[in-house]
C-alpha cells in the first residue's frame, strides 16, 4: 500500500502535469474510500482521507481539505465533511491502539508538580462537551485583493462539531500553576519536514483556565480521527483554529508568550488598518485570538439558475466568542436588507444556521448575507485586507439567475 505522502506526491505531479484546479482534480481523482475493501498490500492509491465525500483539496504537500459550502446545511458538520488544515505531515506512529502505546501527555513548566498522563489516565478524567465552530484564520484568503501567499482557501475552512474531553483547567490545576505562569504552550506531534519549525503555540493562562477549553479526545461523539488530532487535541473555543493544537503531546506553562514561527510572524494581525498591498512591521501586529463575525451563503450556489417562485436563501453565521444576533439577506445587491430566520440549534461558540424565504422573479441577482453579533460587530462591505489574508469576513455574495 502506498504511503499517504507518496500518494500526495503523486497527486501533486498529476496537478502540475494537467494544470488542473485542485478542487476539480480532487473530485476527478475520486479519492478511494477509507473504508474501502482493497486489501492492504495491494498497490492501490489508498488514503485515509475523507475526499470521497467531496472535500476540496487545497494543498497537495500536506493534507489541506476544504468543505464545499453546500455542506453547511447541518448544525453539526459530519466528521467526514469537516475541513482539515495541516501545516506538515501527520504523525505516522500514532495508531488506534494508543492505550497500549508509549504516547504520553506531559504537563510541565511553571507548575509545582509536573506529570505525564497515559491515554487511559486521560480518558478517566471527567469529560465535558463543547459545540464549537472551528475556523481557520486563513479561511477566505483567496478572496482578498491583492491576493496574498498561503493556502488559497475559499469559504469552507470552517465547520462545527461537538468536541469532548477533559477540561484543560482540571489538568493544569492538578499540576498546580506557579504565580509565574502566564501562558500555556501546546506541542503537536507533527512530522516536521526539513527546516520547517515545529507546530508549537501558546494561549494566555486566562483562556487556558476557562472551563470550556478542553483537551478533546472526541468529535461528534466518536474518537478523534487522525486528521483531526487523534488521540488528543486542544480545543480553544471561539478562537482561530490554529489555537487548537492537534496530536497533543506536551502542555507547558510558560512565564511569557511562546516565541516561535507560529506565534510570530505567523497568526498575527495588524494593529491599524492597512492599505491593501502595503507591508506591515512585525512590531505593529498582535497575535490573533477570537474569530470575527461572519456569514456564508450555503445555497443557492454561485452561478446557479433557478425557477421563479419560492427560494430558500440559507447558510451559517458565527462570531467566535460572541453570539450572532442577526443575519440579513439582500436580493438586490445591497440596496435593501431583510431579516433571515435563525435556526433553533444554538450554543455559545457554535454557528447558527439561517434561512430567508425569497419570492424570486426572473432576472439576474446578486444575493448578499450579513451577520451582526452581540458585541455590535457587523460584517464589512469590503474585506479588511492584511498581508497574510487572515480573518476574511466581508459580506458574503453569490450571483444567480432566475428563469
Ligand atoms: N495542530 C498541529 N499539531 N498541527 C497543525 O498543522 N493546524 C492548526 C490546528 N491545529 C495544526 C494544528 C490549524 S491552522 C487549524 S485551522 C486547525 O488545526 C484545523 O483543525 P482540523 O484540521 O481538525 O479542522
Amino acid at each position: 500500500m502506498r504511503s499517504r505522502r507518496n500518494f500526495l506526491k503523486q497527486m501533486s505531479r498529476a496537478a502540475l502535469a494537467v494544470g488542473a484546479a485542485p478542487s476539480l482534480l480532487a473530485r476527478a481523482l475520486a479519492l478511494p474510500q477509507s473504508g474501502s475493501t482493497d486489501k492492504p498490500g495491494i498497490d492501490t492509491p489508498r488514503i485515509d482521507m475523507p475526499g470521497e465525500d467531496g472535500l476540496i483539496v487545497r494543498s497537495f504537500r500536506f493534507v489541506d481539505l476544504e468543505t464545499p459550502v453546500e455542506y453547511f446545511n447541518t448544525w453539526l458538520t459530519p466528521v467526514s465533511h469537516f475541513f482539515v488544515r495541516n501545516h506538515m505531515h501527520e504523525p505516522t506512529e500514532l495508531s488506534g491502539d494508543v492505550a497500549n502505546s508509549d504516547w504520553r501527555l506531559t504537563v510541565g513548566g511553571e507548575v509545582d508538580k509536573p506529570f505525564a498522563l497515559t491515554f487511559s489516565e486521560l480518558s478517566k478524567l471527567e469529560m465535558r462537551s463543547v459545540v464549537n465552530t472551528l475556523e481557520c484564520a486563513g479561511n477566505g484568503r483567496s478572496l482578498h485583493r491583492p491576493q496574498v501567499p498561503g493556502v488559497q482557501w475559499g469559504k469552507g475552512a470552517v465547520g462545527t462539531a461537538r468536541f469532548s474531553g477533559p477540561r484543560l483547567r482540571d489538568i493544569l490545576l492538578r499540576a498546580g500553576i506557579k504565580p509565574t505562569g502566564k501562558d500555556v504552550m501546546f506541542r503537536g506531534l507533527d512530522e516536521v519536514p526539513g527546516k520547517v519549525p515545529p507546530f508549537v503555540r501558546s494561549i494566555p493562562i486566562e483562556k487556558a483556565l476557562d472551563s470550556d477549553t478542553l483537551v478533546a479526545t472526541h468529535m461528534n461523539g466518536v474518537p478523534l480521527t487522525k486528521h483531526h488530532g487523534f488521540p488528543a487535541r486542544a480545543l480553544v473555543p471561539g478562537w482561530i483554529g490554529a489555537a487548537s493544537c492537534k496530536w497533543l503531546t506536551e502542555i507547558k506553562v510558560l512565564d511569557s508568550e511562546f516565541v516561535g514561527n507560529f506565534m510570530s510572524p505567523g497568526y498575527r494581525f495588524p494593529n491599524q488598518p492597512v492599505k491593501p498591498g502595503d507591508a506591515v512591521k512585525p512590531e505593529d501586529t498582535h497575535p490573533l485570538t477570537g474569530l470575527s463575525v461572519k456569514s456564508v451563503i450555503a445555497g443557492p450556489l454561485e452561478g446557479t439558475s433557478l425557477k421563479a417562485g419560492k427560494v430558500a436563501v440559507h447558510g451559517a453565521a458565527w462570531a467566535g466568542e460572541s453570539n450572532v444576533v442577526k443575519v440579513e439577506v439582500s436580493t438586490d445587491g445591497g440596496a435593501s436588507w431583510n431579516p433571515a430566520g435563525l435556526g433553533h440549534d444554538e450554543a455559545r461558540y457554535a454557528w447558527r444556521l439561517w434561512t430567508y424565504e425569497w419570492k424570486a422573479k426572473s432576472g439576474d441577482y446578486s444575493i448578499l448575507s450579513r451577520a451582526t453579533d452581540s458585541e455590535g460587530r457587523t460584517q464589512p462591505a469590503t474585506p479588511v485586507w492584511n498581508p497574510s489574508g487572515y480573518l476574511y469576513n466581508a459580506v458574503d455574495q453569490v450571483k444567480i439567475h432566475v428563469a
